[in-house]
């Protein structure tokens, strides 16, 4: 994984004029009638109450299944060949879908949310902050945030059941704070936490909503949304202007952001792009990151035989000391358990494109203006590569011969094609290092009862957090 950050610019070049909307085979493409469902409403009922039960029903070994959400054609592609043609062959077909526009108002044109010239540039001008040579600094700060957070969980939370998933977010924040804007958030900061997720919330709603009441509607949740934004983007803008005024030096990420220029002008990022960049990364990189180690903790703990195999060699590696980059080679099962947490939980369960013009995917044809949804979460279960796909096999992870045991788009926690997330060097990096270090340290169980529900909204969640308790291990 953290190899492939490297490709992910050089595959920008790849995308073409949109190709015409032939099948492959030359024979007419197949007209997918839609999954039967209510006959105004189709199956928005049922993927409101619960889509991952609606693909499991409906997608069944199929590669591509339509839908119709209200007035949305969607179609859900299941394939690895025609999912590598909706995101890196005829990628300059598809742009992101509607359902990023919450996102859009409270990231602006930040990279996750932007399109076209904008989105090429700024993509150009961060990616070497994210190459793998630059985060080497970032695993000194994310080893020492989990040392302090187990130090505080061994005073504070030894006794009783306690939400894991919510003392991940707050070390993801942290760390997030610390190496993009060298921003203690565990501080006084922590209003910045409640303005993101007052954000958040209201984008997830935003896009689920069927009638949008636009941020300037004076609603309660609007005014509530609109003073967190302001509160964020203040935040945001007095760290530029500090640092804009210092004459010291950082190598956190918004140093290198500020330092990127572009070739040939030698231009470089407005305060307002710098605003709306800082704000995506801030987002995108701490609850994605928390999510996947709270279900793989409870992946682990659930599975007391693979915990015994990674107690063993975090024991022999880190032998009771923090995790250091030069260990991450050497922690090759906990890759593997984190990759395998990601297979079966992945955060970002659903991504999503609409067709700027007709196509043609797995033989079936995509009307203009449709929105085609990846989803890794049913993707990553199919049977074909992942044989006895609803097991936890983190085994299934080990490279033969340094490559893969799966197809480049078999597996997509991190997405693919040129809007492949530019942060997986990072967030391998970091699930590596805590999870490790919280592994070494203490045993996670689930609280007695405790049952998981999944929340797939922007980003797969534990719907009610997960409950543990901890003891502290002797090695
Ligand atoms: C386990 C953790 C993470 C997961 C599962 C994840 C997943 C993803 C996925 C699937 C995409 C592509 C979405 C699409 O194609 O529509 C994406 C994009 C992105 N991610 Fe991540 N991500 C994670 C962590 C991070 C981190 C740590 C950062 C930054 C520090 C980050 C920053 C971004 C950005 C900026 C984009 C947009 C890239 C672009 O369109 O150019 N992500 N992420």
């Amino acid at each position: 994984m953290l190899n492939d950050l490297s490709n992910a610019p050089r595959e920008v070049a790849a995308v073409a004029e949109p190709p015409a909307a032939t099948s492959k085979s030359g024979a007419p493409p197949r007209r997918l009638k839609p999954i039967p469902g209510h006959f105004l409403l189709g199956s928005t009922v049922e993927a409101w109450r619960d889509p991952l039960k609606l693909f499991a029903r409906t997608v069944r070994g199929e590669d591509i299944v339509r839908y119709k959400f209200f007035y949305l054609d969607y179609f859900l592609v299941n394939e690895p060949s025609a999912i590598q043609h909706v995101l890196v062959s005829n990628a300059a077909n598809y742009k992101k879908s509607r359902n990023y526009a919450g996102l859009k108002v409270v990231l602006g044109e930040g990279l996750l949310t932007s399109e076209g010239e904008h989105w090429r540039r700024q993509r150009k001008l961060s990616q070497p902050a994210f190459h793998r040579d630059k985060l080497r600094g970032f695993a000194t700060t994310m080893a020492k945030c989990t040392a302090q957070a187990m130090d505080r969980w061994a005073q504070e939370r030894m006794n009783q059941p306690f939400d894991l998933h919510e003392e991940m977010m707050r070390l993801t924040f942290r760390i997030v704070g610390l190496t993009l804007l060298s921003r203690d958030f565990d501080g006084d900061a922590k209003l910045a936490g409640e303005a993101l997720n007052v954000a958040l919330e209201w984008a997830n709603e935003y896009a689920e909503a069927v009638v949008r009441l636009p941020p300037w509607v004076p609603t309660a949740r609007n005014r509530r949304f609109n003073r967190a934004k302001q509160q964020l983007d203040e935040l945001v803008q007095r760290v530029i202007s500090e640092r804009r005024a210092s004459s010291q030096s950082f190598d956190d990420l918004l140093g290198m952001l500020m330092a990127a220029r572009e070739e040939g002008t030698e231009a470089r990022m407005s305060d307002e792009e710098l605003r709306h960049e800082l704000l995506t990364l801030v987002l995108a990189g701490h609850e994605t990151t928390a999510n996947a180690l709270t279900f793989t903790l409870y992946l682990l703990s659930r599975h007391p035989e693979v915990r015994a195999r990674v107690e063993a060699e975090v024991d022999s590696v880190l032998a009771g000391r923090e995790a250091t980059l030069d260990d991450l080679k050497n922690l090759d099962t906990v890759r593997c358990v984190a990759e395998e947490g990601l297979r079966l939980f992945p955060p970002a369960w659903i991504f999503e494109r609409e067709a700027l013009a007709e196509d043609v995917v797995a033989g079936v044809h995509i009307p203009k203006g449709a929105i085609v949804g990846v989803s890794p979460y049913a993707l990553h279960r199919r049977e074909q590569p992942f044989h006895d796909a609803a097991t936890f096999d983190p085994e299934r992870m080990r490279k033969k011969a340094g490559a893969a045991p799966y197809g480049k788009y078999d597996y997509l926690p991190f997405g693919g094609g040129p809007r492949m997330c530019i942060g997986n060097a990072f967030a391998m990096m970091e699930l590596t290092i805590l999870l490790a270090m919280t592994v070494a340290r203490f045993r996670v169980d689930l609280a007695p009862g405790f049952e998981l529900e999944l929340d797939p909204a922007t980003t797969l969640r534990p719907k009610h957090g997960v409950h543990v308790t901890l003891t502290q291990r002797s090695r």
